[in-house]
């Protein structure tokens, strides 16, 4: 059986981490995040792309075409996450596993932020843990996509 592909997508402003406040994003740079996540995909044996836009337009272009190239989305849409109805109804059309995740504890911070316009799409959501919580955010996608898989 031919292992499971991931895409990580990044929305607006996550490749200036590094940059941005390091109480709630840390210290390590995009390229840092992406070496990470890819080595945690690697240990759960997922074959995973990773990516990120400013453009929020291309985003939802990644949406339309994601069952093509991924069997399960980690999501990672930065302030889009709060209002973007637009990538709300392209996941919904995606019709593939997504899990969100964030670096910061979203819920615990500005009432605006605690406002997610995909949660209730993704089988799962990760939120204020850092670099790992995209460990778990994997984990969590993978039991997700398996699910979907032996249902088929
Ligand atoms: C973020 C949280 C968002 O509120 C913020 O706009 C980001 C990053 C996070 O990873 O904590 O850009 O998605």
């Amino acid at each position: 059986m031919r292992r499971l592909r991931i895409d990580v997508m990044h929305g607006v402003n996550l490749d200036q981490i590094g940059r941005r406040d390091p109480q709630h994003y840390g210290t390590f740079t995009f390229t840092e995040l992406e070496v990470r996540v890819k080595k945690f995909a690697r240990e759960l044996e997922l074959d995973a792309t990773f990516w990120q836009t400013n453009h929020e337009g291309e985003f939802c272009e990644s949406l339309h075409i994601a069952a093509e190239r991924a069997d399960g989305l980690l999501l990672n849409p930065g302030a889009w996450t709060h209002y973007s109805y637009a990538i709300r109804d392209a996941l919904e059309l995606a019709a593939v596993p997504a899990v969100e995740v964030h670096l910061s504890a979203v819920d615990e911070r500005e009432e605006w932020r605690r406002v997610s316009v995909i949660r209730d799409l993704c089988v799962g959501s990760v939120q204020g843990k850092g670099l790992d919580g995209y460990r778990e955010a994997l984990e969590l996608l993978k039991v997700g996509m398996t699910e979907k898989r032996n249902s088929a």
